[in-house]
């Protein structure tokens, strides 16, 4: 959802922000630009399209300096052009801005400054900030920028310079995030580190209201009202050879097969097998406290939302506590009841994504106790929360999480000790039968509309299925629990209607064979994920993809991953742009 970089120090600035954007790209690939400080003065070029569009311009320009601020866009206020590409100038050609987030008084503040005379030339958001730095600019830019941004309100992570107080970039947030790579002499801001690696694996994470000035001298750090603060540098554990695609021809193939190694990586420690239960040490919570829990809240979107629903289901079976699964978009604003005893689990793979952070600051301001189960270590809802699981699953680049969601729903499991021990090697197994899956795309890639069928674990399947499928490959695809079918989707099917049943042997088995018959006398074409040795289902589904046999609750670990690989393979087959699907960004910082 945005990404900004920015660089100060000794070494030509062009490269190392290009290099950082392409590392942010999944974070929106519409259009990008840079701003950059030299001789000449203030430079910018932008470009419509994906980096490598303006990287083609600046191989043309080679504009060169040792500072500079960068910009990769997904659209929100305005169309995705030149124009309105980052970064934004004041009148002056003197400031410019960088930001990711959403700026929610600009119109007003937009008028207000047109009257007093200054020029827009964009319809974005951004360059508000831009006109209102210029306003309150009197020679020193950080002074600037906080008197600017007490007047914002909505969200920003921004990078700003300025040609008239050259040598130093502000970098400002709230709600958006932002993180400093401290180096020898030189510093890199970032919206998150896979920019930042390459350079240092030191990084300070600032927060909400606070402000950086970077210059080769260090760093200084205030918040917006101009208060020093303090910061911790914090050590990435990541390294570079995790960021790269290493021989695939995806991120996302990358992470589908990263799976086995995932998982082991977030039960590593956790279980006991001996004893039967796990250890989950980030809950801050004694026994008798969560013995006091009465009701459990699970907030999320997306896959995310998914992997929370199987959750819900898992922790109403094994723990028996009532349990609901929010969208965080709906529950912020929709005066939740949160009685003593409930605790809210917030759940995200970037642990940015803005519904869900806003849920979970709704669910602590009403005194809730709040868990995060996050995959980004140091995010803002893994510092915001109480308390929590970190997934570990490393970083996820595709747009499309998969291995995110497997680590995810593992982390809700780990009731299931000595089960969960076996299922790396189970997704392997999937794995080595990747092939027969690519078949089954390579059949049934030009179809239009799919159905997913499963019912029980295997219902926030079907939904995750289908969800995966449209992402990447923009074929219309509806999940539903297969015996709703019969209450309405049943009439979409005909022969050309492919059905993906998930159709394992647990206790709804023989009612989804019923729904499959029902299916086939319609003429829909089958396609089932069913249980290893089952020949029974070979009988009435046109293709049977199997996975090894699993306790029921576990279930969901192994059915996504044929599914996963089916949507990767079709969207292949159909030429679409897997890591960078149209429209989509990886991590969505904005409402
Ligand atoms: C789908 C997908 C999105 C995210 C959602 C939440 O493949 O990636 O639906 O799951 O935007 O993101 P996180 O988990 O980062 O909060």
């Amino acid at each position: 959802m945005c990404g900004i970089v920015g660089y100060v120090g000794s070494q030509d600035s062009v490269p190392i922000l290009l290099e950082g954007l392409r590392r942010l790209e999944y974070r929106g690939y519409d259009s990008a630009g840079v701003a950059i400080l030299n001789g000449q003065g203030l430079v910018v070029q932008k470009a419509a399209g994906k980096i490598a569009v303006l990287e083609g311009l600046l191989n043309g320009s080679k504009p060169r300096g040792t500072l500079g601020i960068a910009h990769t866009r997904w659209a929100t206020h305005g169309e995705p052009t030149t124009v309105n590409a980052h970064p934004h100038v004041d009148c002056k050609g003197n400031i410019a801005v960088a930001h990711n987030g959403i700026i929610e008084n600009y119109v007003t503040l937009r008028k207000k400054l047109e009257e007093e005379g200054h020029r827009f030339t964009t319809d974005t958001d951004t360059e508000t900030i831009a006109h209102l730095i210029e306003k309150y600019f009197e020679g020193n830019l950080e002074r600037a920028v906080a008197a600017a941004l007490r007047h914002v309100t909505g969200t920003y992570g921004i990078a700003v310079i300025a040609r008239d107080d050259p040598g130093k970039i502000v970098g400002a947030r709230h709600g958006s995030p932002l993180v400093v790579g401290i180096c020898d002499s030189e510093y890199v801001l970032a919206s998150d580190v896979s920019a930042i690696i390459r350079h240092t694996n030191q990084v300070v994470y600032l927060d909400d209201e606070e402000m950086v000035v970077l210059t080769p001298q260090g760093i200084h750090t205030t918040t917006i009202r101009e208060e020093t603060v303090s910061k911790r540098v914090e050590t990435v554990d990541w390294d570079l050879e995790k960021i790269e695609k290493a021989g695939y021809a995806h991120f996302m193939l990358k992470e589908i097969f990263e799976q086995p190694q995932s998982l082991r990586n977030t039960l590593r420690g956790r279980l006991l097998a001996e004893e039967g239960t796990s250890r989950l040490g980030g809950l801050n919570m004694s026994p008798a406290e969560l013995r006091a829990i009465t009701r459990v809240v699970i907030t999320a979107c997306g896959t995310s939302w998914h992997a929370g629903m199987i959750g819900e289901y898992l922790i109403e079976e094994l723990a028996r506590i009532p349990v609901e699964v929010e969208y965080a978009s709906e529950f912020r604003y929709r005066n939740p009841i949160l009685e003593p005893g409930t605790v809210v689990i917030a759940v995200s793979q970037s642990g940015e994504t803005a519904d869900t952070l806003a849920a979970m600051r709704e669910a602590k301001r009403r005194g809730a106790r709040v868990l995060g189960v996050c995959n980004v270590v140091g995010s803002t809802i893994a510092r915001e929360s109480g308390g929590g699981v970190y997934i570990h699953a490393g970083p996820e680049i595709g747009v499309a999480s998969t291995k995110a969601f497997t680590s995810q729903v593992a982390a809700l499991a780990l009731e299931l000790t000595r089960e969960l021990e076996s299922i790396p090697d189970k997704i392997e197994r999937i794995l080595a039968g990747a092939d027969k899956v690519k078949a089954i795309a390579r059949a049934y890639a030009r179809h239009n509309n799919f159905l997913y069928l499963g019912r029980g674990y295997n219902f926030p399947v079907a939904l995750e299925g289908a969800l995966k499928l449209k992402e990447i490959s923009y074929i219309h695809a509806e999940g539903y629990p297969a015996a709703e079918m019969k209450h309405g989707p049943i009439a979409l099917i005909d022969e050309n209607m492919p059905v993906v049943f998930i159709c394992t042997q647990d206790s709804a088995y023989e009612k989804v064979l019923n729904n499959m018959e029902e299916v086939r006398a319609r003429r829909g074409k089958i396609i089932a994920i069913a249980s290893e040795g089952d020949e029974h289902v070979a009988t009435k589904a046109d293709h049977v993809l199997y996975i090894p046999r699993v306790l029921g609750p576990l279930t969901p670990l192994l059915s996504v991953v044929p599914l996963q690989l089916l949507a990767y393979y079709i969207a292949v087959e159909r030429k679409c742009d897997v890591d960078q699907p149209r429209n989509l960004a990886k991590s969505v910082t904005v409402e």
